[in-house]
Formats: structure tokens, C-alpha cells, sequence
């Protein structure tokens, strides 16, 4: 073979060696957050492309509007008028490559190295690797079950500001927090914006487990909370769709828009599968969620009750209202990070808790996501998972 042509000495300073890695799947995964396969919309989808292309699939001869498709904006901004309290319009958004795009060019536009940006003390790891990427100093506030503890979040910037530091935002995932599942009480959102406004800091909401409630009773956003624009808001068509649309959305004001603009590259999102997505959201999509929705509330109570058959009283684990994971804590000093390949090599997946920790703690936790597996698979999966543990003397139960 000729030899290959050698970039090392041409890459930019900028650059870094993170080429994506391929996913890997366990017989039991309970570590990716993807929806059932069995549960897609598909033939929903294949008539939406249908109806898009009759509509409109001669305008893909052009480059579409650069905020995205008018009409899929328009028909976002009346379900977040409808159903999460907001008061915004088509021109209030951008369309993304999935909500991490939205996340990733705010990240940018709002972030100077050293910068400190607050998030809950367990957060969604892609966010935390992506503060990290642009050199962040990410400080985790405490959370207990009704979300993010206002006194704990007023001593952090306190005690940040005392030291000299310039913090930013505060990041967080109000509806079944990713990884620890559970949804900002309404008390608390007003607590959590007084705090943050007292001190002048914005707050970034990622919604995109907002729909996925199969229990209790829906909470407002932050941002139906906030006339002041100190509320910037992401949601994402991943949750309800598949993640394989790549479709998300940064809703803000337009000066914060059109800085976090300027870090897109690759133009606006495709027109293709905005047709679908927006094609899907005037027909099917409302009775999708809703039949994902019953599914994933029947996979909750399998992991639920498996946890309990397979678990002793040393293993403590959330019982979501929605969303896809059950959050489990382990006694004390049991390092679940440690055994995390080999048990991955047996066959079962998770994350551990220390890989969504801004400190790296919290290796006694896993996060377990029932959304991929089936009922059946969830049962096998959790008694298999103990079992490994049990052999390995893992902890002890
Ligand atoms: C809290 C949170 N935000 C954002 C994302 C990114 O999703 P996507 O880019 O597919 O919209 C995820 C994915 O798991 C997530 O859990």
C-alpha cells in the first residue's frame, strides 16, 4: 500500500483528535437513550415525505431560509405556545442539527475559558464534554427530588463570584433530568429564577424529555415563567421522533441568536427532513407520543419492578413520572465505573454516575435507560446485571 500522506504537522492549533467512535450495543443495553426501534412512527414518516414532497419538494432545488424551514419554526412555536406556556413565534428560533447543535453553538457564544457555567450536580454528559471542550469551569449545584436546591445554587455563586470568577449560565434539564429523572417542581423554577436573577445570571433550559410524561401532572418551562429574556430554551425532535432526525431547536433573543449563529457551519438544517418532521407534526405525531408514552411507561414499571426482584435493600433507585431512566444508587464506596467494560464485555450496559459529575464523583450510581429495550428484554437484562454483580462481588448486597 503507498504510503499514507501525513497531516500531523498541518492540523490547526484549535483541532482535536476526537474522530467519532462507532456506538457499541450490548445484549442489554441499558446505557444509550434511544427510542424502542419497534416503536417508530415509520409508516407515519414515509406518508409525511409523501405529503412534504408534494407540497413543496421542487423548492429543494434551493438552499432553504438559513433559520430553517418557516413552517416546521411556525408549527414548533405553536406546540411551545400550546404546551409549554411560551410566548414565542417562528422568528424567535433557529432550527438545529438536534437539540446538541443548539447546545453546542450557545456553549460557544456564551463561554470564554475559565468562564464558570453551573449545571445540576449530575447532568447529561454530552453537555458537560461540550462546557469542557470550550474550557468551562463547570460547577455542579445540589439537587434532591423536586430539582436543583435554591439555597445550594445562592451559596455557589456566592462563593464564585467571592473568588473572583465570572459566572455565566446556569444549565439545566427541568424535565426528567438527564441522568437523575426527576422534574423541577414549580416552586422551585420561581426559587431557582429568583436566585439566578438576583445575581443577573441567565439560565439555559434543554426541555427535550418535556413530552415524555406518562404520569402526573406537566409543569411549566422556565421560560413561560420569564418576560425578561433571561431564559434561553432548547428542545429537540430525538425524544419524540428518533434521534436519527437530527432535529432540534435554539429558542432566544435575537442579539443571543445571532451570536450563537455565527458557530454554525454547514448552512441551515435539512429541508428533507424538515418537510417530514413538520408534515408529522400536523398529522401523527400527537398520537405517536402518546402511544410511546403508554410503552415507556410499561418499560419504566418492568425495570422498576425487576430492580426490586433482583435487588436487595442496599439499592436505592428513582421511580420516574417520564422520560427513560431510572437513576440507582449503591451503598457507599461501590465503584461501578471500575467494572464498567468487563460487565459491558457480559453483556450488560449502563453509565456510571462519575461520567455525568462535573467533580467525577458519584461512581456508587448508575444511570439505566429503559427506553431501548423491550419489557422482556428489561427484565432478563436487570437480573442478569445482578447477577454479574453478585459473582463479582461487586458490592456488598
Ligand atoms: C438532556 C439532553 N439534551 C440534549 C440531548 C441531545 O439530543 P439531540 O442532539 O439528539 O437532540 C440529549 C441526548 O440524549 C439529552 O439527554
Amino acid at each position: 500500500m503507498a504510503e499514507q500522506f501525513n497531516y500531523n504537522s498541518l492540523f490547526s492549533a484549535n483541532s482535536r483528535d476526537t474522530a467519532p467512535g462507532n456506538v457499541r450495543h450490548s445484549k442489554y443495553d441499558f446505557a444509550v437513550a434511544y427510542p424502542d426501534p419497534a416503536n417508530l412512527p415509520l409508516e407515519e414518516l414515509i406518508e409525511s415525505v409523501r405529503a412534504g414532497f408534494e407540497r413543496e419538494g421542487r423548492d429543494l432545488a434551493y438552499y432553504s431560509s438559513p433559520s430553517g424551514d418557516p413552517e416546521l419554526r411556525k408549527l414548533v412555536a405553536e406546540k411551545l405556545a400550546r404546551e409549554r406556556n411560551m410566548n414565542v413565534t417562528a422568528d424567535d428560533m433557529v432550527l438545529t442539527s438536534g437539540s446538541g447543535e443548539a447546545i453546542g453553538i450557545l456553549i460557544q457564544a456564551l463561554t470564554d475559558p475559565g468562564d464558570v457555567v453551573l449545571v445540576e450536580e449530575f447532568v447529561y454528559l454530552g453537555t458537560l464534554n461540550q462546557m469542557r471542550r470550550y474550557g468551562a469551569d463547570v460547577v455542579g449545584v445540589k439537587c434532591d427530588d423536586d430539582g436543583i436546591i435554591p439555597e445550594d445554587l445562592d451559596s455557589v455563586i456566592t462563593e464564585q463570584i467571592g473568588k473572583g470568577n465570572n459566572v455565566k449560565y446556569l444549565y439545566t434539564i427541568p424535565a426528567f433530568q438527564n441522568p437523575l429523572g426527576w422534574t423541577m417542581s414549580l416552586e422551585r423554577r420561581k426559587q431557582v429564577l429568583e436566585v439566578t436573577g438576583k445575581h443577573g445570571i441567565p439560565i439555559f433550559e434543554d426541555d427535550c424529555y418535556a413530552d415524555l410524561r406518562f404520569e402526573g401532572e406537566d409543569v411549566t418551562s422556565f421560560h413561560s415563567l420569564d418576560d425578561t429574556g433571561r431564559v434561553v430554551y432548547a428542545g429537540s425532535f430525538s425524544k419524540i421522533i428518533a434521534p436519527g432526525m437530527r432535529m432540534g431547536y435554539l429558542v432566544a433573543p435575537k442579539p443571543v441568536i445571532a451570536r450563537a449563529w455565527s458557530f454554525k457551519s454547514g448552512g441551515a438544517v435539512s429541508q428533507f427532513t424538515a418537510l417530514a418532521i413538520a408534515e408529522l407534526m400536523k398529522g401523527g405525531l400527537e398520537h405517536h407520543i402518546e402511544v410511546q408514552n403508554r410503552a415507556l411507561a410499561a418499560k419504566r414499571d418492568a425495570m422498576v419492578a425487576a430492580l426490586g426482584e433482583n435487588f436487595g435493600s442496599a439499592v436505592e433507585w428513582t421511580v420516574p413520572q417520564g422520560g427513560l431512566y431510572c437513576w440507582v444508587k449503591f451503598p457507599e464506596g461501590t465503584d461501578l465505573a471500575a467494572v464498567q467494560e468487563e460487565i459491558f464485555q457480559e453483556g450488560v450496559s449502563y453509565y456510571n454516575g462519575s461520567q455525568f459529575s462535573p467533580t467525577g464523583e458519584g461512581s456508587n450510581y448508575v444511570r439505566l435507560c429503559f427506553g431501548h429495550p423491550s419489557v422482556e428484554t428489561i427484565h432478563e437484562g436487570v437480573a442478569e446485571f445482578a447477577r454479574i454483580l453478585d459473582r463479582k462481588k461487586v458490592f456488598p448486597g
